[in-house]
């Protein structure tokens, strides 16, 4: 279990508060939605959790022991984290080279280093990058390289700031694919972003910041069925629209929900 703990944060010296008395549990296996309007703090929450900034007051504990003062490197071993621009984390001059970092900093050497370093690429589906440039290829790859990266590290925790935005229909199919197979092998997903439909088809939790606090926590189902999510400025998914036109508006999480309600109401199938 990772926490936060009344943690408040500003930037810098008397810079103004960004976020105040955040209380938050990420237990085992969830895939959590971290949404809200920009510049609410999603990635700032995402930057206390790896331990890239320290809060202001309060604490980070990882099952149950205070890690508040250890930096990035050391949370290394239970996180793992894909940047909003996945080309600002990368500067070895191999896709190889790159996913192996992590790993070798851990101490691994030799067939075993090859060894996970060649699982996450095929995982990640970039293997047959494996000898090119990271900074000159797609972001798409680029985002996929640094998800391979994560997933040679074995942590536990993977946090994701908005991979899916500025990707196309297929690049997104496969994000998502992949975030989904991560969760099944165990690991829990963080995932920011603005994208509902991934948010009510693939999250269990969604978090929304507003205010500089936890404005809601719970269930999409709860947050688009009963919450008021367009007062954080947050979308309807379509399939969640969709639904509601049909007689007795039952909830659709996603495309496929829809489709079989759709043909119920019409007494088809
Ligand atoms: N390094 C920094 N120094 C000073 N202020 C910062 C810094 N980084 C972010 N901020 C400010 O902190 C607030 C929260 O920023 P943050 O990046 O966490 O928001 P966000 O919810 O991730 O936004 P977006 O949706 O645009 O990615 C914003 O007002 C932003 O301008
Ligand atoms: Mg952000």
């Amino acid at each position: 279990m990772l926490t936060l703990q009344n943690v408040s944060f500003h930037y810098g010296e008397n810079g103004p508060e960004i976020l105040q008395n955040i209380q938050l549990n990420f237990g085992r296996g969830e895939f959590v939605a971290v949404t809200g309007r920009n510049g609410s703090g999603k990635t700032t929450i995402t930057r206390l959790l790896t331990g890239l900034e320290k809060p202001t007051s309060g604490r980070v504990c990882y099952n149950g022991q205070d890690v508040t003062r250890e930096d990035a490197a050391a949370r290394s071993r239970f996180i793992g984290y894909v940047f909003q621009q996945p080309d600002r984390q990368m500067f070895m001059s191999t896709v190889r080279e790159e996913v192996g970092f992590g790993p070798y900093q851990q101490g691994k050497r030799g067939a075993e280093l090859d060894a996970v370093v060649d699982e996450a690429m095929h995982k990640a589906d970039v293997f047959r990058f494996a000898d090119e440039y990271p900074r000159t290829l797609s972001r798409g790859d680029q985002q996929r390289i640094a998800i391979a990266s994560a997933l040679a590290m074995h942590t536990e925790y993977i946090v994701l700031d908005e991979p899916t935005s500025g990707q196309d229909g297929r690049e997104k199919k496969r994000l998502s694919a992949l975030m989904s197979q991560m969760r099944e092998a165990g690991i829990t997903v963080i995932l920011v972003t603005h994208d509902m439909d991934i948010v009510a088809g693939q999250c269990t939790r969604v978090i929304v910041i507003a205010d500089h606090h936890v404005a809601f926590d719970g269930t999409p189902d709860v947050l688009f069925s009963e919450g008021r999510p367009e007062e954080w400025g947050l979308a309807y998914p379509a399939s969640v629209r969709m639904g509601r036109s049909l007689p007795g508006a039952p909830y659709c999480k996603d495309m496929a929900t829809f489709c079989e309600m759709y043909r119920k109401a019409r007494g088809i199938g």
